[in-house]
């Protein structure tokens, strides 16, 4: 992705409360920055080590009367003159564009930054299937899934291996193993016993995965190596478009789900007894939706919604529960074998029709960090290998 050069100017930077800030104008707009966070972002060695970039000050390196005596425009920089340091340093109009904090306005509960696309089964529909050799082999397909994995919270493979350790030849195109009690990998067939519903042929509800950890997995990779079943359709909403329409149409059940922490365990077989304490819908303190958490099979019994809030944080639950049914959210498609997808954990909820298990069926998980994917895809960007 090429961005457009940032223009400085025009006119003189204009020193702020008697240098405690200044304000310039990038791309026609006034942008204020303190002294004190210039100083401590400034692009010098002192602050930053030349060769690998980490930070070589604290805050308390940071002298707190800390003024700009002297701004300018100097070969399209800005250079900055601190006291009571007598240091200077220029930064590079780009980044100050990019990092600006002035004029940000108060935000609605459940926004979504701009790198993510909130979606319903319509335009999920039409985003590309991609093909397992191509990913694998050549670095633009491989950047290319793992953007939509960013920005549309799932992505989907076909021509894919059907071998047993399917899902884990997926899960290194993406990021790191996340290991759990269930191992590297997991196996979802029909089990005569089963330790979990998802082992069985009976249809799950729309969910999130493991919300009796913490933190639960972040991505997650479903591939089909077997199926001679009848039914057994996948189907995927995306929870944080639900959300916000939650947010929308019932602002008190979205501000109940946001307020309160639900509980959820799993205590499936001998020796694991996993508990987790957060809300349905998380936000950020600022308000930003980061995660759902969202699933029947272990919800645990509420015991943080005050009395006087109980029942119409059932009512909200309700409401949510039945924003995960409608049609127009919820993409449905069958994996045949040597497909299979990899879905945000904690924003897409996935669900299981029913299905005849007189024939095989096995599927192939397993989970991955997402900070592998951001890494990647960061750093591609960073160096200029998006496109
Ligand atoms: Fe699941």
């Amino acid at each position: 992705m090429v961005r457009a050069r940032t223009t400085p100017g025009p006119g003189r930077p204009r020193l702020v409360e008697d240098g405690a800030a200044v304000e310039v104008v990038l791309d026609g707009a006034a942008r204020r920055f303190h002294a004190i966070w210039l100083r401590d972002n400034a692009p010098e060695p002192g602050t930053r080590h030349p060769d690998n970039g980490q930070k070589l000050i604290t805050v308390l390196d940071l002298p707190p009367q800390t003024r700009i005596a002297e701004a300018q425009w100097a070969k399209g920089r800005l250079r900055v003159r601190f006291t009571p340091e007598d240091l200077t340093a220029d930064f590079d109009p780009d980044w100050l564009a990019a990092h600006a904090y002035d004029a940000l306005g108060p935000a609605p509960p459940g926004w979504t930054p701009p790198h993510i696309t909130l979606w319903d089964a319509a335009i999920a529909e039409a985003l590309p299937v991609l093909d397992f050799e191509t990913v694998r082999a050549e670095e633009p397909a491989r950047l290319k899934w793992l953007g939509l994995i960013r920005r549309f919270g799932f992505a989907r493979l076909r021509n894919g291996p059907t071998t047993d350790g399917a899902a884990l030849d997926i899960a290194r195109l993406a990021g790191f193993v996340r290991e759990t009690n269930y191992g590297r990998a997991f196996d979802v067939r029909t089990e005569a016993r089963p330790a979990n519903l998802a082992f069985t042929a009976l249809g799950l509800p729309p969910h999130t995965d493991n919300p009796y950890r913490d933190p639960p997995p972040g991505l997650q990779v479903l591939a089909c190596l077997r199926s001679a079943v009848e039914g057994g359709e996948s189907i995927l909403v995306d929870g944080f478009a639900a959300a916000r329409r939650l947010a929308w149409e019932d602002p008190e059940a979205f501000r109940l789900l946001a307020r309160y922490p639900a509980r959820f365990e799993y205590a499936g077989e001998a020796g694991v007894r996993l508990q987790a304490k957060a809300p349905m819908i998380g936000l950020g303190v600022d308000g930003e939706l980061t995660a759902l958490r969202v699933n029947a099979r272990s919800a645990a019994a509420l015991t943080d919604v005050p009395y006087e809030e109980m029942a119409g944080f059932y009512r909200a639950w309700r409401s949510l529960a039945e924003m995960f049914e409608r049609h127009d959210l919820r993409l449905r498609f069958s994996l045949a074998p040597g497909e299979a997808m990899v879905f945000d954990n904690l924003r897409v909820l996935h669900a299981r029709e029913a299905f005849t298990s007189s024939g095989a069926r096995w599927l192939q998980g397993c989970y991955v960090d997402r900070d592998g994917l951001y890494s990647t895809l960061a750093a591609a960007e960073t160096e200029g290998r998006m496109r």
